[in-house]
């Protein structure tokens, strides 16, 4: 069981916020990112939480990231928008792509963003979430640094190409899927190597490309995708989707920024959004969305559990509230970067 520490939400965001405003992200941006990174720690989403902000902050710093892009929408046809997003916070990007989508979707019924010369979005929910919402039913996906081999191989040739798909329910709880399309997501094999954990079995190969649960030798090696050669049939096309609409960079043509923060990725990202009230209405596309969760979460033996897809986040987030456990490594690395930056560090509670 991993150490963890308890801080307030509202803290952990002043925090985020104040560093990415040292680093020249103007206020509604850092607002913005920060609210995303927390969010998925809220969810216990660590690998795409705070674990992200001293990466970002370097980045930052070294020029991988822009904190001031000029973000411009180009080759446009009705329902249709390519965003050059200038090396922006991918967060920036991905916030712009949403209003989009949601302002041709509601016009055309259905619209895509395909984003290139972006970086890291954080977890896709964030942005599937607020498709949900406004009663439209989203995929998206993105490439990311070269870390994963596709099945049978050993060279980093794709990224760990989330997947998420998302549908607006009655429930109350949209019904989301959200998922790397590796075994794992990568920051969990960066997380498991700060806290010096095993990764699962059937994560990773070394760099001979032979198993290991070893985090220092997956993150020399590399990862490998969920499923078995479905899935990483699934992989290969979602590098496509996320990559060749645009000038956006495949991962294997990328230089992360783990390994050199001032390199700029060019990560593309595809998001396609459809606007339930140009179909059957949205009352009764949310209605049978919510029937099927509940269909369900009814599935198993009484003496188990089922879950729809995404329920184990909203869990947690709502059991979390306010108060969130950060991985004590996660910690140790904000109350690092407060130093550095000669921040006020966060207050822990535990
Ligand atoms: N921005 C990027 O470039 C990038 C890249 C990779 C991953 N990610 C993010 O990483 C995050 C974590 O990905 P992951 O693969 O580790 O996720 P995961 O394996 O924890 O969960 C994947 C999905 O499975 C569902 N799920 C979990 N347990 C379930 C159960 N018992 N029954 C039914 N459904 C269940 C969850 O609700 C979730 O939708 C995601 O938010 C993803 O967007 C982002």
């Amino acid at each position: 069981m991993q150490d963890h520490r308890s801080f307030s939400a509202p803290d952990l965001v002043r925090f985020a916020r104040e560093v990415l405003t040292v680093r020249g992200v103007p206020a509604t941006d850092a607002e913005l990112t920060a609210r995303s990174l927390i969010q998925a720690d809220q969810r216990c989403i660590y690998s795409h939480g705070l674990l992200r902000l001293p990466l970002y902050s370097e980045a930052l710093r070294l020029g991988g990231i822009n904190p001031t892009p000029s973000m411009s929408f180009c080759a446009q046809k009705a329902g249709v928008a390519v965003l050059d997003a200038d090396a922006a916070l991918g967060q920036v990007a991905m916030q712009a792509a949403v209003d989009r989508v949601l302002e041709m979707g509601r016009l055309q019924g259905i619209a895509a963003v395909a984003v290139h010369n972006s970086s890291h979005y954080g977890a896709g929910a964030f942005w599937s979430d607020q498709l949900a919402e406004a009663g439209f039913l989203s995929f998206l996906t993105s490439s990311t640094g070269p870390v994963v081999a596709p099945h049978g191989g050993v060279d980093k040739v794709l990224g760990t190409n989330p997947l998420t798909l998302g549908a607006p329910s009655a429930d109350g709880w949209p019904l989301t899927a959200d998922l790397a399309t590796s075994n794992g997501a990568y920051g969990k094999v960066i997380a498991a190597r700060n806290e010096g954990t095993a990764l699962p079995e059937g994560w990773a190969v070394d760099a001979a490309g032979n198993p290991t649960t070893d985090a220092v030798a997956a993150a020399e090696g590399s990862m490998i995708p969920f499923g078995g050669h479905k899935g990483s049939a699934v992989a290969v096309l979602l590098e496509a989707f996320a990559a060749s609409l645009t000038d956006a960079t495949f991962a294997f043509e990328t230089i992360d920024i783990w390994s050199n923060p001032a390199s700029r990725m060019n990560n593309g990202h595809l998001l396609i959004g459809i606007d339930s009230s140009a179909f059957a209405g949205r009352v009764r596309t949310e209605a049978r969305v919510a029937e099927l969760q509940q269909q369900v979460r009814a599935s198993g033996p009484s003496d188990r559990r089922v879950h729809s897809p995404g329920d184990p986040e909203r869990t947690r987030e709502s059991e979390a509230g306010d108060s969130i456990m950060l991985p004590a490594s996660t910690a140790d690395q904000l109350a690092q970067l407060a130093d550095q930056l000669s921040l006020q560090p966060v207050p822990s509670h535990t």
